[in-house]
């Protein structure tokens, strides 16, 4: 997959341009605040997904613009030429996508066509934090390389959702509790092929993130990653998940009615990050948590690649803060042969990357 360029018009404070990106890595320079996350955030926004940084749509839009944000992107993928436009209107006016000159019911449509893997410092969180960030991680990874997890996942949302709605009802209601049954035969069997797509993945991301883990560090640090769910505590088979969690949330209901929500699933799920054995969020330093989340990060693009043939856009937002020499090094030899776009405050940081073509951002001008 490779963007072939970015047209922006309207995008937050980016000038009215278009950038012209190379095969390979892609250096975007500039002072705080000049308009560089923007762009990759711009890039990202082809995903089909929801802003890297949290941002709602409006702000999306220049300030100074009435009418809306407009992004074009020319890009291969199934080794086509293929085109797609992103409008952002003010108002009710939602996001809207086209596809190779088509309109597309919803901008989510554009999941899976255009693939990209993001690192931010926002994503330090996901082992800086709680586990809601980790789940959030695990989902968006699997959304990207399977739509139909990404709809057994908002069937999955939509049914906790009826159940905790009962949950609280039945507290008035008493006669409810029978309805009770029906939710929670669908929710164990939603859960449970969501917890059998998640350990799956798991699996095979704690095996590629430990290699990149090992790079980065240069074998001195062992990491790993688990999934911690009620649903594997004591292991079995996966042919039995639905009937556990079923039995889990019969045998919790009454502390759900206690709660007024759904104490057990997949939901209340997370990964265990650990550095040496040891939970990386409790000990590990700053350098070893973005080390940890850079090969989460990077594992996942591997993996993506695998399934999709092909090799997602990689986009990294100040990267390279916190990381020693020998780390830089390791990351730079690591993307290359990738598309990448990073940015950066100091060209000198990067000046290990032999290859690659470098933007300057100015208050929302770039020069090439
Ligand atoms: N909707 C918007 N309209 C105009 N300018 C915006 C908008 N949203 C953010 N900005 C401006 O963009 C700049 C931040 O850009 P950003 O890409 O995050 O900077 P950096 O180069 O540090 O990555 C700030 O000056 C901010 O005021
Ligand atoms: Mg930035």
């Amino acid at each position: 997959m490779k963007v072939n360029r970015l047209g922006f018009r309207d995008y937050r404070n980016l000038k009215e341009n278009e950038l012209i990106p190379g095969p390979q890595v892609n250096v975007i320079c500039g002072d705080n605040a000049q308009g560089k996350t923007n762009l990759l955030e711009a890039v990202w926004l082809f995903t089909g997904g929801r802003s890297f940084r949290g941002a709602r749509d409006q702000e999306l839009i220049a300030f100074s613009s009435q009418a809306g944000a407009v992004l074009a992107l020319d890009f291969e993928a199934e080794e086509r030429e293929q085109t797609a436009k992103i409008t952002i209107g003010r108002g009710a006016k939602k996001r809207a996508a086209q596809l190779n000159g088509v309109d597309q019911p919803a901008a989510s449509s554009l999941i899976g066509k255009f693939c990209a893997v993001v690192f931010s410092p926002d994503h330090l969180s996901l082992v800086k934090e709680g586990p809601s960030m980790r789940r959030k991680f695990l989902d968006a990874a699997l959304c990207q390389r399977k739509p139909a997890y990404a709809r057994l996942l908002s069937q999955y949302s939509r049914t906790l959702a009826q159940r905790n709605t009962l949950l609280k009802d039945i507290s008035y209601h008493s006669e409810l509790l029978e309805t009770l049954e029906i939710w929670d035969e669908k929710l164990s069997g939603l859960g449970a092929a969501i917890t059998i797509e998640r350990k799956r993945y798991l699996e095979r991301l704690s095996e590629a993130a430990g290699e990149i883990y090992d790079g980065i560090s240069q074998g001195r640090e062992r990491f790993a990653v688990r999934y911690d769910s009620g649903l594997l505590r004591d292991g079995g088979e996966e042919a039995g998940y639905r009937e556990r969690l079923f039995s889990l949330l019969q045998n919790g209901r009454k502390e759900d009615l206690n709660a007024g929500f759904t104490t057990k699933g997949p939901h209340r799920d997370d990964l265990l990050v650990t550095v040496q054995e040891k939970s990386a969020r409790e000990y590990g330093s700053q350098g070893q948590q973005r080390s940890c989340v850079l090969a989460l990060k990077l594992a996942e693009a591997a993996l993506l690649a695998e399934a999709l043939g092909e090799k997602p856009v990689i986009l990294l937002d100040d990267v390279m803060s916190e990381l020693d020499a020998s780390r830089q090094d390791y990351l730079l030899n690591k993307i290359q042969g990738w598309q990448v776009f990073i940015t950066c405050c100091d060209p000198n940081s990067i000046s290990g990357l032999s290859q690659g073509r470098t933007f300057y951002v100015e208050n929302g001008e770039i020069r090439g």
